[in-house]
């Protein structure tokens, strides 16, 4: 029997502005798309951009449903629409913003499960890290390297023979 240890980096910028130029376009983005999200049961409002290898950013935000399981997250909207608009296209990263319209978000609020899943078969598929993003409306910005680093020992299509 051995035990193995799992661990991962992830970096904590105090604010947007310590990003990149072209991180924080894209942190922007995100935030633009928050502001369309359609989340009338909830108020929790979610926008998610996603950078290209081909230079084009990607957008979705949350959609709602009366039927509240039919709805979607930001995230899966928008790797969703990659994938439909730019097939095979490389993701080179995502970035998400959280905000609620009953409190301040002050803490960025990492993707769900099945964000988490549905983003790691890109990662699976391109066999290059996609690195994420995540911030809250204010405050810091945390960044993992990989979706992988937020689901260890995800199943996927190796399994599948
Ligand atoms: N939501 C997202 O869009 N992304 C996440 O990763 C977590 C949750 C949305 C789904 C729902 O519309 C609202 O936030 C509350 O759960």
């Amino acid at each position: 029997m051995k035990k193995k240890q799992l661990t991962f980096d992830l970096t904590v910028f105090e604010s947007i502005d310590e990003l990149s130029s072209e991180e924080k376009a894209l942190m922007n983005a995100a935030v633009s798309a928050r502001k369309n999200a359609y989340a009338p049961y909830s108020n929790f409002q979610v926008g998610a951009a996603v950078l290209l290898e081909n230079g084009e950013t990607v957008i979705g935000n949350n959609q709602e449903n009366a039927s509240y399981p039919s709805g979607l997250c930001a995230e899966r909207v928008a790797i969703f629409y990659a994938g439909a608009k730019y097939p095979g296209v490389t993701v080179e990263a995502i970035a998400i913003s959280a905000a609620s319209k009953k409190y301040v978000v002050d803490a960025p609020a990492a993707p769900c499960g099945n964000c988490r899943q549905s983003i790691s078969e890109y990662e699976f598929k391109q066999k290059k890290a996609i690195p994420i993003f995540m911030m809250g409306e204010t405050g810091e910005v945390h960044k993992c390297n990989s979706i992988g680093d937020i689901l260890p020992l995800a199943f996927n299509n190796s399994f599948l023979k």
